[in-house]
């Protein structure tokens, strides 16, 4: 598909032989760039997303696929209808898209699919990105999948199991003793020098079309019937950007017939988008020291903040913030009620809903589950009861299912 690429900020367009990153004229932080599609004709409408998962969606893209998928299957992640919970919640319907079963087990890998098919493109072997850990992992798993190094630079504080993932995917990783910003900082500095590709959110305008499937793909497992209100959790602000832009790009070839709107859900010690959106300059970034178990949106100084104020409020939607306390419930009541375990970060989309479904009475939700929640399995623990230890003696089990009150 031919593609140029658009100035979020001044709005000048690029021919993307000419620029490779973000406006050379705004900068890396509010200069992110759009693709934006000359389509000539009419998009076929049989998507086979069970098979070919996000390249199903490759009218969308801008790739040239025959050279260059992943040889593994991105995207065609389940969608659930939840009945009982939406009459619990007064809603008319909600639906869960849980992208946790990814082959990295989160969202990000539908944005790394991308990411890989470009440093093809571009005869480029090394990739390099700051992440606050799934982004990492993921462009770890895929470029190990595709013949391709990676070299990954994440805070020290990342958990256990986004590490270790890292290492068996044969990355290089360096955790930086200090925050995500700093890490990314940092990562854009060595990467220019040694040539590398760069996959950092929003500074690679790819990423986000390679995210925009997630809505591509639940439009089409909704019969293009589109949810009134989306709930997304919010880092940097890309993959909230990338979900208003599927349903917009299904809008313009005319699929769907409206975008639903955006529902940002950040962490209150990590608001600086909403906080941002708050402030009507969406221009003038409200960065911050940032802080919360919900290790992948405990971001400070968001690098797609400028695209995603301007999107949600496209949308007629808006930002909420939720307490790391109503973070770590959701997880577990999210995990109960639908047998969808979602780390932190995935879970804030639905404390973000318990927040505000009294606003959304009647209404039609869907919520983006971001990822798998065995990415984090110590913050979770902190939110449940104990285990019961017993010796291998009949009396002692009984004793101890009466305490749990199992029997
Ligand atoms: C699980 C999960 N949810 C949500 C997000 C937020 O995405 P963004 O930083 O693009 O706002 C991330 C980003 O790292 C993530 O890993
Ligand atoms: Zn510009």
């Amino acid at each position: 598909m031919n593609y140029k690429l658009r100035c979020v900020h001044c709005g000048r367009i690029y021919d993307p032989n000419d620029v490779r990153y973000t406006c050379p004229i705004c900068g890396q932080r509010l200069g992110t760039l759009e693709v934006i599609y000359e389509r000539q004709g009419i998009v076929n409408r049989d998507f086979d997303v069970e098979h070919r998962g996000i390249w199903a969606f490759s009218e969308f893209l801008p790739i040239k696929r025959e050279h260059f998928e992943v040889p593994l299957l991105v995207g065609n992640t389940p969608i659930y209808e939840e009945r009982k919970l939406a009459d619990e919640l007064g809603l008319a319907s909600l639906y869960i898209k849980d992208d946790g079963r990814n082959p990295t087990a989160s969202y990000k890998d539908r944005a790394s699919a991308v990411a890989i098919a470009k440093a093809k493109e571009l005869n480029i072997d090394t990739i390099y990105c700051a992440s606050t850990g799934n982004a990492a992992s993921s462009i770890a798993g895929l470029s190990a999948a595709s013949g391709m190094k990676s070299i990954i630079f994440v805070p020290k504080s990342a958990p256990a199991a986004k590490l270790t993932q890292l290492l068996v995917y044969g990355a290089t990783v360096i955790a930086v003793d200090g925050s995500y910003d700093e890490a990314f900082d940092l990562s854009m500095e060595i990467g220019e020098k040694f040539g590398w590709y760069c996959r950092n959110s929003a500074v690679n305008p790819y990423l986000l079309e390679g995210k925009k499937t997630g809505a591509m793909e639940a439009a089409l497992q909704l019969g293009w019937n589109v949810p009134d209100f989306a709930m997304v959790s919010v880092g940097d602000g890309t993959v909230v950007s990338s979900i208003y832009k599927g349903f917009k790009d299904l809008k313009d070839v005319g699929f769907v017939d409206r975008i639903p709107r955006m529902i940002g859900v950040q962490a209150e010690g990590a608001n600086a988008v909403m906080r941002t959106f708050e402030s009507g300059k969406f221009d003038v970034p409200r960065d911050m020291v940032a802080h919360s178990i919900a290790d992948s949106i405990a971001v400070g100084k968001p690098r797609d903040v400028l695209k995603a104020c301007k999107y949600v409020r496209a949308s007629g939607g808006r930002f909420v913030s939720v307490s790391d306390e109503e973070i770590g419930r959701a997880v577990v009541e999210l995990s109960r009620k639908t047998g969808v375990f979602a780390e932190p970060a995935g879970a804030a989309a639905y404390a973000g809903l318990k927040k505000i479904h009294d606003e959304l009475k009647g209404r039609s939700v869907i919520i983006f589950v971001t990822g798998n929640g065995l990415k984090d399995v110590g913050s979770a623990r902190r939110f449940v009861g104990k285990v019961y230890s017993v010796k291998p003696i009949k009396e002692e089990v009984e004793e101890a299912l009466r305490n749990a009150g199992a029997i």
